[in-house]
C-alpha cells in the first residue's frame, strides 16, 4: 500500500481537527484529579469534541464503545473508560484523543500523573515523551521511516526499557489508520523514503520491564505481559522538506504533566 501525499488544503483540515484533539487533551487534563473514573474522563472528551461540531473517532470505531482511550498503570493502549474504574494518586494515566471533523482524523495522547508520581512512574513516562520527541527530531524528507525507530529504539532500550512491538503509529487523514504503519524501533537507513506531505503519527508505547504485551478478553485493552507500567504520547505530524511539522501542537504546557512547549522546527 502506497503512502499518500496530503493536499495543502487537506493538511490544513488535519490542522483544524489536531488542534481540537490537542485543545480537548488540554481541557482533559486540566480536570484530571484523584477520586475521579475514566467514565467522567470519556463524557468531558465526548461533550467538548461535539461541542466543537466534530465527532470522537473511537466511538464505534470498530466496535470500541467509548469515544476515547484511557491507559492507566501497565494497561499500555486502547483501555476502554469505565464507571467502576477510579483513578488514585500516584497512577499514570494515558488519554489518547482523536477528533474527526472537516473529513480528516487528529490524534494525540499524552501520559499525565495524578498526585505524585513514583520514581518508577516518573522515568517511564518521561522517557515516552523524550522517545516521541526524539523520533519528531528525525523526520524530514528523504529520511528513512525506519529513523524514527531506531531512535525511538536506541534511547529506550539504552535506558533498559521496553519497545512495544506489536502497536505501531500511523498513516492519518480522511481514514483513521493508514499506511505507513510506523514502527517504534528499527535500523537507520531502512523502510520508506520520507517526503513532503506525508502525515502520520508517532507514538510510542514504552514499558519499565519487557516489551511483550498481552490483550484481555474484551479484545481492546493491552497490557504488559509482566505487569510493569508503560507510558506513552502521541503526535500527529507532516513531513516537511526541512523537518516536519505538529499537526497536534498544543496551545500552551499540559497541566499534571512535566510537560514542556516543543520548540517548532521550520
Ligand atoms: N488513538 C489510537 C491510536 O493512536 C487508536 C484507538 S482505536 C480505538 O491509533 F478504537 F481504540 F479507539
Ligand atoms: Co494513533
Ligand atoms: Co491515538
Amino acid at each position: 500500500m502506497s503512502v499518500e501525499i496530503k493536499s495543502t488544503r487537506e493538511i490544513e483540515a488535519i490542522r483544524v481537527s489536531g488542534r481540537m484533539a490537542a485543545e480537548t487533551l488540554m481541557l482533559v487534563g486540566s480536570r484530571l484529579r484523584a477520586g475521579m473514573t475514566t467514565e467522567e474522563i470519556n463524557r468531558i472528551v465526548h461533550d467538548d469534541t461535539i461541542r466543537r461540531g466534530a465527532i470522537p473517532s473511537p466511538l464505534n470505531y470498530h466496535g470500541f464503545p467509548k469515544s476515547v482511550c484511557t491507559s492507566i498503570n501497565h494497561v499500555v493502549c486502547h483501555g476502554i473508560p469505565r464507571h467502576d474504574e477510579v483513578l488514585r494518586d500516584g497512577d499514570i494515566i494515558n488519554v489518547d484523543v482523536t477528533t474527526f471533523h472537516g473529513g480528516v482524523h487528529g490524534d494525540t495522547s499524552a501520559t499525565f500523573y495524578i498526585g505524585t508520581p513514583s520514581d518508577e512512574a516518573r522515568k517511564v513516562t518521561e522517557a515516552a515523551r523524550q522517545a516521541l520527541a526524539l523520533g519528531i527530531a528525525q523526520v524530514r524528507e528523504n529520511a528513512r521511516l525506519g529513523d524514527i525507530g531506531a531512535a525511538i529504539q536506541e534511547f529506550a532500550e539504552g535506558q533498559g526499557l521496553g519497545v512495544v512491538r506489536d502497536y505501531t503509529g500511523h498513516g492519518i487523514g480522511r481514514r483513521f489508520h493508514e499506511p505507513p504503519s510506523v514502527h517504534h524501533y528499527g535500523k537507520r537507513g531502512s523502510g520508506i523514503r520520507l517526503k513532503a506531505g506525508m502525515v502520520f503519527t508517532i507514538e510510542p508505547m514504552i514499558n519499565l520491564g519487557t516489551y511483550e504485551v498481552d490483550l484481555l478478553a474484551d479484545k481492546w485493552t493491552v497490557i504488559t505481559r509482566d505487569r510493569k507500567l508503560s507510558a506513552q504520547f502521541e503526535h500527529t505530524i507532516v513531513v516537511t522538506k526541512t523537518g516536519c511539522e505538529i499537526l497536534t501542537q498544543r496551545p500552551g504546557v499540559l497541566p499534571n504533566s512535566e510537560d514542556l512547549p516543543w520548540v517548532q522546527r521550520p
